[in-house]
């Protein structure tokens, strides 16, 4: 595989890295009021959490869904805080057997969050556990095995399942039914990731000003986890080059030199865009023939690419498949709608025979 689509280490992967942990931590908003953007999402739960409270019963179950690195386990964290209550972490992938979801049920504490990443992985077997828990809060346990097996029915503490995940689609009906409160996390604006890296700035101690902030913000793909990751990188550049300070110049100066270009793309998505222009004439062309002609999987192209490619119009996604529209042409330096002849040469491919074939 081309190492140039190695996705892992892409900058501008919206992806967890494990380099993101320490500053992700710290720089997680702990309070509805503090996080900044998804102002519906928010709206929303503002009124879930307080009526919740006002009955003095759990917040409903909540569905995060939207792409990466949109703070959907800062959300599950402030839900959990602005509740008042504490917070189990796990993930559909991680819950291996019905055993394991049935302990971490049984030892949750009254209006506890259990928060479960990634929940459309989770395994049928285990979701039916999960369907009288989240209805009834209890779970049915078998005893036994064979003609003389019976069921009990376990009560379970009342709890708040904040299910997250990158594909609302892959969860099954009867999953997907039974959350109360369903919220899609957008991407971010510009104005909104400036705000957040500037704050992320304070927290760390680093002069950026208001274009540097922006600079970065414009680059970061709507993603506050990218627009971090972008920030530290920057003020490592500023401390060897300069005097430690982001202004615009300096912020322009470290994006380019991590090729990030002024949209934020890097040069996996150049590369996705121009193979689909100069091998499909732009398209429309299969998601899996994309995935194939990258080196990448689908899914990752999915989730990691094409939320921020759609956003900036430069895909679209039509019933035949993907397309590269005009503006991706125009940002690409690639006349629109030139169509390649036999003999004409593939850039980055050699023409092994020299006729064109
Ligand atoms: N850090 C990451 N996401 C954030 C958000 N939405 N608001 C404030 N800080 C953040």
């Amino acid at each position: 595989m081309e190492q140039e689509f190695d996705f892992e280490s892409r900058i501008v992967s919206s992806e967890y890295a494990p380099s993101d942990a320490d500053a992700e931590v710290s720089l997680r908003p702990k309070t509805l009021d503090e996080y900044i953007g998804q102002e519906k999402a928010k709206a929303n739960l503002k009124i879930g959490i307080e009526a919740a409270k006002l009955r003095g019963e759990p917040l409903d179950h909540v569905l995060l869904y939207g792409p990466p690195g949109l703070g959907k386990t800062t959300l599950s964290g402030i839900i959990a805080a602005e509740m008042g209550v504490n917070i189990r972490t796990t993930s559909g992938p991680a819950i291996e057997k019905q055993g394991d979801l049935a302990a971490i049920l049984t030892n949750l504490a009254e209006g506890d969050v259990l928060f479960i990443d990634e929940i459309h992985r989770l395994s049928r077997s285990i979701e039916e556990i999960l369907y009288p828990a989240m209805e009834d809060y209890a779970i049915d346990i078998i005893i036994g095995k064979g003609p003389s097996a019976r069921s009990i029915r376990l009560p379970i503490p009342h709890f708040t399942l904040i299910g997250a995940t990158t594909r609302a689609g892959q969860l099954t009906t009867p999953l997907r039914d039974r959350f109360g409160v369903v919220l899609k996390l957008e991407l971010y604006t510009p104005e909104e990731l400036a705000t957040i890296v500037k704050r992320s700035a304070k927290i760390l101690d680093i002069k950026i000003t208001d274009d540097g902030a922006l600079e970065i913000a414009s680059r970061s793909r709507g993603t506050p986890r990218i627009a971090n990751r972008l920030l530290k990188r920057a003020r490592d550049f500023a401390m060897v080059r300069g005097n430690g300070a982001i202004d615009i110049e300096m912020a322009k100066t470290a994006l380019k030199m991590l090729e990030i270009d002024e949209l934020g793309l890097d040069n996996a998505d150049r590369k996705m865009l121009s193979a689909i222009i100069n091998y499909y004439d732009g398209g429309p062309v299969g998601l899996e023939t994309v995935a194939a002609t990258v080196g990448e999987e689908a899914i990752t192209i999915e989730d990691v690419y094409e939320p921020y490619l759609l956003q900036i119009g430069f895909l679209s996604r039509t019933p035949r498949g993907r397309c590269v529209t005009r503006l991706a042409y125009e940002h690409l330096g690639i006349p629109f709608g030139q169509r390649r002849r036999p003999g004409d040469q593939i850039p980055g491919q050699t023409d092994l025979f020299g006729d064109g074939n």
